[in-house]
Formats: structure tokens, sequence, C-alpha cells
């Protein structure tokens, strides 16, 4: 099975749907770490009632970013996943850290890239009147939530939404592109080339949209 391990900052929903794919036999790959940037991160609790390996990095032991970044690549390293999963991790990561992990790490990200690269990206879609909004699946690379876009599920802004209600209803909706992408790559259909991303041995356009 895929060695998969998980950065996350927050809650975790992502990882818990990652977890629960699993469970539901959708998903062949095995939990090697789980590591957060926050003590209290929901995705930690989620690893230890998983039995999940997991652990800590706060920013604040180290001197620099580029320190910070390194330790913890080099932490998520020596548990040998094959792909790393960025699942509500909320850093910047320095681009010379994330090198070695370019094609073998994906983020999500709420939004339909390439619009909304970075934070309030539900309140962006809504203020500038955009009737769609959504969430991509990406691979990393060094530009900031700039890697080539693997898949996008979409969702219709309703005139009474509000960055709240808008997050919540697209929330459900990343639960299944994220176990789906990642299925993808454990039954080695899905890869990064130099030519783009491939599925089943073809180079796609345009992302996919589920
Ligand atoms: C998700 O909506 C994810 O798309 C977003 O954070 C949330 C994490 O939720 N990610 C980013 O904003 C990345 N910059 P979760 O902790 O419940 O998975």
């Amino acid at each position: 099975p895929l060695r998969i391990a998980v950065l996350a900052s927050g809650r975790g929903s992502n990882f818990a749907a990652l977890l629960a794919a699993r469970e539901r036999g959708e998903l062949a790959a095995e939990f090697v770490l789980v590591a957060s940037d926050k003590p209290d991160a929901g995705a930690l609790q989620l690893a230890q009632l998983a039995g999940v390996p997991h652990c800590v990095l706060e920013p604040k032991d180290y001197a620099t970013r580029r320190d910070y970044d390194f330790a913890v690549f080099e932490r998520i390293a020596a548990s040998k996943p094959d792909l790393l999963v960025l699942a509500g991790y909320m850093r910047i990561i320095d681009g010379d850290a994330l090198k070695p992990w370019v094609g073998r790490m994906i983020n999500i990200h709420p939004s339909l890239l390439p619009k909304y690269r970075g934070l309030h990206t539900h309140r962006r879609a809504i203020k500038a009147g955009d009737d769609e909004h959504g969430a991509s699946v990406h691979f990393v690379t060094a530009e900031l939530d700039g890697g080539p876009v693997i898949a996008q599920t979409l969702l219709p802004i309703g005139a009474g939404d509000d960055e709240h209600a808008l997050a919540e209803r697209l929330l459900p909706l990343e639960h299944q592109l994220l176990p789906a992408v990642v299925a993808w790559i454990a039954a080695d259909r899905l890869l990064l080339r130099e030519e783009g991303v491939m599925l089943d041995g073809e180079v796609l356009r345009k992302p996919l949209r589920m």
C-alpha cells in the first residue's frame, strides 16, 4: 500500500475523510505519520485515535522559517512516505525545503485555482461576484498554491451565501475530492511528469471536474 504522511494545522476533517476512505476499502494506503505545527490540531487527536504515528513541531522552537521547514521535512522523510498530503496545512513552505518532494506532495485548497491563492478564498469569491466556487487538489511546487492542478470540485454560490455558509457547503465536497485523488495515486494511475499531470498515461489538459 501507498505510504502516506499528512501535514495538517487544524480541525483535520480532510484527514478524517482519508481515514474513512481507507476504512471503506476505497484507499489502499498506510498512514505513516501525521505532523502538525499546532499542538491542539484536531488532526493529531484523530491520528491518536486511529493509531497513526503523529508529532508536533512548533515554529517557535526554530530560529528561522527555513530551519523549521527543513526540520519538518526531515521528520517526514524519516517515516519514508511515498506521498505527502497537505490537509489543511496553513503555513507557506520554504521552496528549497520542499523541492525534493515535488511530484510526491499534494495540497487541497479551497478555491478554483488559479483563482484565489492564499487565504480568505470564500470571502474573496463572494466579493468578486463569482457564481461558482470550489476546491482544488494540486501538486505542490515552490509557487504558493501554484502547482499543477489535478482535480476540482465545484459548487454554485447562492444569492444569500456568506463565507461561512459557503465554506460549510464546500467541505463535504472536499471530503470526496481529496480521497479520490489520493486513491488514483495509490492505484498508480496519477503522477506528475515534466509534461504535466498524467492520469492513466495521458496528460491532463485541464483539471478533472468532480
Ligand atoms: C479545508 O477547507 C482546506 O481546503 C483548507 O483548510 C481547511 C482545512 O480543514 N486549506 C487551506 O486553506 C490551505 N491553504 P480541515 O482541517 O478540517 O481538513
